[in-house]
């Protein structure tokens, strides 16, 4: 037991989720709603801010901090608190949209950063565009090739599955990230904030679903690795890659949460699908506010880690939060 981090239910909290920005060049219909707008800019923690509340984490015994959004690379500066981080003794993984790799992909392993994880919900390039609301596919696979050449390993590709929308193309993914030694995972949308223009219980598409139906050309053969997140991987005999499912409707995997979350404005958000939180900003820019203050606020707030998300499709979202707040 070396984390300072456990919550009522005796869970202990290893991995943190740093949102650095609510900003995305992106606004993929599940995540977004066509009028979103960005905070503005005196809310959203500093950099300087940011790398505080990942040492006081680090302190207190997370080993993992993956970096989220929003899109994390169009926070301007970024590479500064990455650079940072990666002197940390964490693991240190970054969650991204593939906009900007080609730019950032060698820089990011220079600083430390392990793993990544992409976003990719088509392989074609109109869908594409509608799917993100005008997102260039071109940029994010030459995004994913600059990540292979930069040396990176394991990189995992994300794709929420939507029925209607790229449901038919799951079987493309899995050729795709199959040539290149890639892994994958499939989600499950969740409802987070309200989006008039998306239907959630109409596009929902169960992992059960697309692992029958993929049954059906692939032997998949059930492991028992982790990555530390929820996904559920599946290995086949003839290839080194890996097919996941994050099934927060099907499968629920809150008992065995080991993570907590701050979002962009700095607020510790105990779990992705409740409101349980605390202000650190507040704390951070309270004059005279010390490091071991800062600690006891963290540790205090594992009090009030709910046991579960309660997501439901059919009624209107309980949780009016974005996705971009969380980066998921
Ligand atoms: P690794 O396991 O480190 O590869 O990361 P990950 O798959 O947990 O993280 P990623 O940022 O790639 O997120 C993939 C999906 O998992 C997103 O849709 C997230 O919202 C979802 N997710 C990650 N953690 C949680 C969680 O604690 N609860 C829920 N409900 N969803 C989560
Ligand atoms: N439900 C599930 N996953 C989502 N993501 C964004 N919004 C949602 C949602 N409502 C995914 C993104 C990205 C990951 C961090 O979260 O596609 O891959
Ligand atoms: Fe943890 Fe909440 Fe995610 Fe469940 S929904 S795994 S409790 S953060």
């Amino acid at each position: 037991n070396d984390t300072a981090l456990i919550d009522r239910f005796g869970r202990q909290i290893h991995y943190l989720r740093l949102s650095v920005t609510d900003r995305c060049d992106f606004r993929c219909v599940y995540c977004m709603s066509e009028q979103m707008q960005f905070l503005p800019r005196e809310q959203v923690l500093s950099l300087e801010e940011m790398l505080a509340l990942a040492q006081a984490f680090t302190e207190l015994g997370v080993r993992k901090i993956r970096l989220t959004g929003g899109e994390p690379l169009v926070r301007r500066n970024v590479l500064w608190l990455i650079e940072r981080l990666g002197e940390l003794p964490v693991e240190l993984v970054l969650t991204t949209n593939g906009s900007q790799l080609q730019r950032f992909a060698q820089p990011l392993r220079q600083a430390g950063v392990s793993r990544l994880n992409i976003s990719l919900d088509s392989l074609d390039p109109e869908r594409f565009r509608n799917l993100t609301r005008n997102g260039r596919l071109d940029q994010v696979l030459a995004g994913i090739d600059a990540a292979c050449d930069a040396g990176f390993t394991r990189i995992k590709l994300n794709t929420v599955v939507l029925h209607g929308r790229n449901e038919d193309e799951v079987p493309a993914l899995v050729e795709y990230v199959r040539s290149r030694g890639l892994d994958i995972s499939f989600i499950e949308e969740m409802p987070l904030g309200r989006i008039s223009e998306h239907d959630r219980s109409e596009a929902f598409c169960s992992s059960d679903s697309l692992q029958a139906r993929l049954a059906e050309h692939y032997t998949l053969i059930p492991t028992a690795e982790r990555t530390g997140g929820p996904s559920r991987y599946f290995r086949m005999p003839d290839s080194d890659s890996r097919i996941g499912f994050i099934s927060p409707h099907s499968h629920n995997f809150c008992g065995d949460c080991n993570r907590v979350r701050v979002t962009a404005e700095g607020r510790l958000l105990l779990c992705l699908g409740n409101e349980h939180s605390v202000d650190l900003r507040a704390l951070l820019r309270q004059p005279g506010c010390d490091a071991e203050q800062l600690r006891q606020a963290i540790v205090d707030a594992m009090q009030i880690k709910p046991e579960r998300h309660h997501f439901t499709l059919d009624e209107e979202p309980q949780i009016l939060r974005f996705m971009n707040m969380t980066g998921g």
